[in-house]
């Protein structure tokens, strides 16, 4: 019998606890995926990693030297988060959204998804999600026992939302508790809401009352430095998400923060009581380093403009070799994903035994090393051929110092990108030579 399977007493431990099922949750693609990544690399076969969604720029440098400063400090923070940094935090959204917030309407934790997580815990109320939508918000749901309810989303709105839409589902039942989760700029789709539709989705949300959760986590990575927040139409009902992981590179680090308007204060205090019984505090060191992050500076918009100014002409550069094979695809307009649809395609697929995203993901892995994610990951249908590229695969600190010397009046052009994002150009040009072989 497998040492695993023994309890460190030697008892035999059933398979059922071995099982990675949890509640019924199996393991996610994104998992399988980049098992067979790891797989292919083993055997010696280059593979481009367009699968996992991770910044690739470093912490900027005077947040990782605040850290060092702070290694030293070992005590327990409070469980809202240590004063300073919600003040921070505070500050930083009355700044940058002109929004009404004070240090006491801050929630820190360790890392967004863990703040989503107990507010489903803490509310109970139906999960309303776009489908498309990023691949934790249902599974928690699922584990904690929450209904879901997706809203429909559809490529030709580049994957927004529609307020109609939106009140289809609050209609049914006008007065039923619901939780509205809604990410811009969005992972997967890297599209984002302007001014006017989110006034237009937030009337819905005040008409109902849903308690919105505006996932801004790549917010800072607007391409135009331009994110509005949906709070500034609707600020009773909006929590504001967001944390160090996309803007600041530092997603290992695990720091998130909720900004709650006045009136959901019971919220935040009902999350910090499950918060005092299960992280009990974040992380000390990082929570001192995040508040030189939140409170800016030079040396950080520098940094958030190079980045922005990268992932901009690199995410319109992978649009127009998508759009050029055939494929549909919304242009980006933040953070660093792009959402393709093969669908134009499928009869030339078929041929070759392709009928679903995951089908299309296996066997462009298998064939080219390029790895994505099916959109059936995110809440697409199963034969749907859409699927997520994270143009991530580069030396996000070498193409920050690379940025620096190119004049900043002047787009990052193709042959920046081929000097500093080669793989992700080299995936392009595998995945168009794959796609012209069908
Ligand atoms: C849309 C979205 N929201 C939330 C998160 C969670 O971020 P964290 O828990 O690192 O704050 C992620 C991370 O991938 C994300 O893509």
């Amino acid at each position: 019998m497998a040492q695993r399977d023994r309890a460190h007493d030697g008892t035999h431990i059933p398979e059922v606890h071995l099982n990675l099922n949890v509640r019924g949750l199996g393991m996610s693609a994104t998992l399988a995926i980049n098992e067979r990544s790891a797989q292919l690399r083993r055997e010696g076969r280059r593979v481009f990693k367009l699968g996992l969604g991770q910044s690739p720029f470093p912490v900027p440098r005077c947040v990782v030297e605040e850290l060092r400063n702070h290694a030293h400090e070992k005590d327990y923070l409070p469980v809202r988060g240590q004063r300073e940094l919600r003040d921070a935090v505070a500050d930083y959204h009355r700044d940058t959204k002109s929004l009404e917030c004070t240090g006491p309407d801050v929630l820190v934790g360790p890392g967004s998804k863990e703040l989503m997580f107990i507010l489903q815990l803490v509310y109970y109320g139906d999960l309303v999600i776009p489908t498309p939508s990023w691949v934790s918000y249902a599974p928690q749901a699922r584990i904690i026992g929450r209904p879901i309810r997706w809203v429909p989303a559809r490529a030709v709105n580049a994957w927004r939302i529609m307020p109609e839409d939106l009140d289809l589902i609050c209609r049914a039942d006008p007065g039923r508790p619901r939780i509205l989760v809604l990410n811009y700029p969005s992972n997967p789709t890297g599209t984002t809401y302007s001014a006017e539709e989110l006034e237009a989705l937030a009337e819905v949300a005040r008409r109902y009352r849903v308690v919105l959760l505006s996932d801004e986590i790549y917010g800072e990575l607007n391409h135009q430095g331009a994110h509005v927040s949906i709070a500034r139409y609707y600020p009773e009902g909006t929590i504001i998400s967001g944390g160090l992981s996309k803007w600041c590179g530092a997603g290992g680090w695990r720091l998130g923060t909720f900004a709650f308007p006045r009136q959901l204060r019971w919220l935040l205090e009902a999350m910090a009581v499950v918060a005092s019984e299960t992280f009990t505090s974040t992380s000390a060191p990082i929570q001192f380093a995040a508040v030189r992050a939140y409170q800016g500076g030079t040396e950080i918009q520098e940094y958030l403009w190079q980045s922005r100014r990268i992932l901009s002409a690199l995410g319109r550069h992978c649009h127009r070799r998508l759009v050029e094979s055939g494929l549909g695809v919304p242009e980006p307009q933040g953070g660093f994903y792009l959402f393709p649809d093969f669908g134009p395609l499928r009869d030339r697929l078929r041929e070759r035994g392709i009928d679903t995203g995951a089908d299309l993901c296996n066997r462009l892995l298998a064939d080219t090393g390029v790895a994505l994610l099916p959109g059936a990951d995110f809440g697409r249908p199963l034969e749907e051929l859409t699927a997520r590229l994270a143009y991530v695969d580069f030396d996000g600190a070498r193409a920050l110092a690379g940025a620096e010397h190119v004049e900043s009046r002047l787009e990052l052009g193709t042959d920046f990108l081929r000097a500093y994002c080669g793989n992700v150009l080299d995936a392009l040009d595998a995945l168009q030579a794959w796609l012209r072989e069908s």
